[in-house]
């Protein structure tokens, strides 16, 4: 009984390494996983550190990379974890000039962007042009070298890829940093969403047929927020968190929405899966404990102390002068056990768990898996 308990054990064991072996092989249909990522510091995976020099410092990196990357986290964002699933190569920036790897595809979303205004360095619209650029420039070489087609994504590449969106927070946050009014913020988002969905639009016009589109997260949550804004006169909501920036984020998500249900019915050839962040984030602040968290409104790198441990003026990694005195924002000890890593950006431990609902399907509209864009 003994003995056959332990060979059954050790071919369920062999079994599931073959069968692990097998899905791996499979993965994206044994062709290469091709994804261009447009958006904000959510996705950033360097792009403003190549495309302005400036260096986000550590302790940035600390948990993961052991080194700053141009991410804005101790660690890996939600995209690297999401490209491991897949066995992909983290995206490298497309303004990254020094060894980028394109194989799997290029990240043009960079920090502080937004939708709003369009034309600024880095705006979506500009995020698109640069894409429109690095597919035709990437034909043309590979024409001229078929060999480049090894390191780049092809003609066929470009139509399979999928086009993955993370942008709108930086159009309410700096809204609300001009002091408007929750009734004027709320009239900026027709706009924000007709800028996300024309870009959608032109992507597809191009040939891309797949469409991942998140959507914006609780930006009332953000320690940043709730420090800055917070207040004796300023609702909160059950959570500790601004009720009129959550109510902005939830506005302009159910605008998405729509937006996505319209261009599916426009665009009867393309698949747009709409992504609930909101929910998955505000599931981590809510019940952070469930999750191995402690104070979620805390940030791990800043300067302060609780209950936000965020000081505008000396950000993470940062040393300053407040009220005459040298400071400097320096990092908790245990990243496991915060939501926000410098109170705007969430820590790797968040992260993985915000990837791991991601890849759930139980936040996506329709529940397709990340991977489906493969089996094609
Ligand atoms: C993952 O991808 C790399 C190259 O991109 C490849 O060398 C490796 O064999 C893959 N791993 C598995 C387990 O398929
Ligand atoms: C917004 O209001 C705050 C407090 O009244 C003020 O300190 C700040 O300068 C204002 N910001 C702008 C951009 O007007
Ligand atoms: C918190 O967890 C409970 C129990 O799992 C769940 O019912 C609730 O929806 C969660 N709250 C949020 C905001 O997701
Ligand atoms: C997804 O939903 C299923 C069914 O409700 C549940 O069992 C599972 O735990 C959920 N997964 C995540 C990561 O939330």
């Amino acid at each position: 009984m003994g003995s056959q308990s332990h060979i059954s054990t050790f071919l369920l064991y062999l079994l599931s390494l073959i069968s692990w072996s097998l899905v791996i092989g499979e993965r994206c249909n044994g062709k290469e996983p091709i994804i261009f990522n447009f958006g904000d510091s959510n996705s950033d995976t360097g792009g403003l550190l190549a495309g302005l020099g400036l260096p986000v410092g550590p302790p940035n990196g600390r948990t993961f990379f052991n080194e700053p990357t141009g991410r804005f986290c101790d660690g890996r964002l939600a995209i690297d974890f999401l490209c491991e699933s897949l066995n992909a190569s983290y995206l490298s920036a497309y303004l990254e000039s020094l060894a980028p790897n394109f194989k799997n595809g290029a990240n043009f979303a960079i920090a502080g962007s937004a939708t709003l205004p369009p034309f600024q360095p880095f705006a979506l619209n500009i995020q698109v042009s640069q894409f429109l650029r690095f597919k035709t420039r990437t034909l043309q070489l590979i024409k001229k070298d078929a060999s480049l087609g090894s390191s780049l994504p092809s003609e066929n590449g470009f139509q399979e890829a999928l086009y993955a969106f993370d942008i709108g927070q930086n159009d309410l946050s700096h809204a609300f940093s001009k002091n408007l009014t929750y009734q004027q913020v709320i009239r900026k988002i027709p706009t924000i969403l007709s800028q996300i969905k024309s870009a959608i639009e032109l992507i597809h016009q191009q040939g891309g047929r797949k469409f991942w589109v998140h959507n914006t997260g609780p930006l009332g949550c953000l320690p940043q927020k709730v420090a800055m804004f917070g207040g004796k006169n300023v609702a909160l909501d059950a959570a500790g968190c601004l009720s009129y920036f959550n109510e902005a984020a939830k506005v302009l998500n159910l605008g998405l929405r729509r937006v996505c249900a319209e261009l599916r019915a426009e665009l009867h050839d393309a698949t747009i899966i709409y992504v609930d962040i909101y929910a998955i984030k505000y599931d981590l602040i809510v019940n952070y404990s469930k999750y191995g968290f402690e104070s979620p409104l805390m940030a791990c790198c800043g300067y302060g102390g609780p209950p936000f441990n965020f000081n505008d003026k000396v950000r993470c990694g940062q040393s300053g002068y407040i009220n005459g005195r040298m400071v400097s924002a320096e990092a908790c000890k245990e990243g496991l056990r915060f939501v926000s890593w410098d109170g705007i950006h969430y820590t790797e431990a968040a992260n993985a768990i915000i990837s791991s609902k991601i890849l759930s399907t139980n936040y996506s509209q329709p529940p397709l898996r990340f991977d489906w864009f493969c089996s094609t």
